[in-house]
């Protein structure tokens, strides 16, 4: 089983698309092993999406993901950062299929709704979830369906 990083960004959040996006996740079958609602620091915003620093829409990224609060999420499954990014759907919303989440909820590549860890990216996924989450945070149970989701 493997853990990836997702956060509903301050637009999801302030859209009231917390409880629609965690439901999708569950539904699924991936299990919630850490979430906490935060205020993201500037320095760690900028940490997080440190690999876009000399993008010019670094700035203004950065501006919005510190602009409100977001719900910050680990993820576990099978193969769960590409699983998850399938569930997403593409960067723009625009590009992404209905089904998805940015396809079903979202408008604007500027505000995309949720953050997913990058499966084409290896390591992504361990490096944002230790960015933003304790190891004590992460907690280990059982979810008794996971006998019938996997072979
Ligand atoms: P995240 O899950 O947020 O990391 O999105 P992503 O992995 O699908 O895309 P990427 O990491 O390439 O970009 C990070 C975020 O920057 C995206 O979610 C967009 O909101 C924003 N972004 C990416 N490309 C552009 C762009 O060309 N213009 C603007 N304005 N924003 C962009
Ligand atoms: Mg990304």
């Amino acid at each position: 089983r493997e853990r990836t990083f997702v956060m509903v960004k301050p637009d999801g959040v302030k859209r009231g698309l917390i409880g629609e996006i965690v439901s999708r996740f569950e539904e699924r079958g991936l299990k919630l092993v850490a979430g906490k609602f935060i205020e993201i620091p500037r320095d760690l915003a900028e940490e997080h999406y440190g690999e876009h620093e000399d993008k010019p829409f670094f700035e203004g990224l950065v501006d919005f993901i510190t602009s409100g609060p977001v719900f910050a999420m680990v993820w576990e499954g099978g193969d769960a950062t590409r699983q998850v990014r399938h569930m997403v759907g593409e960067t723009d919303p625009a590009e992404s299929p209905a089904g998805t989440i940015r396809g079903d909820l979202g408008l604007d590549l500027g505000r995309n709704v949720i953050h997913a860890s990058d499966h084409e990216d290896p390591g992504s996924n361990e490096r944002e979830i230790e960015l933003f989450f304790d190891e004590a945070e992460l907690i280990d149970y059982e979810r008794p369906d996971e006998a019938l989701l996997y072979e």
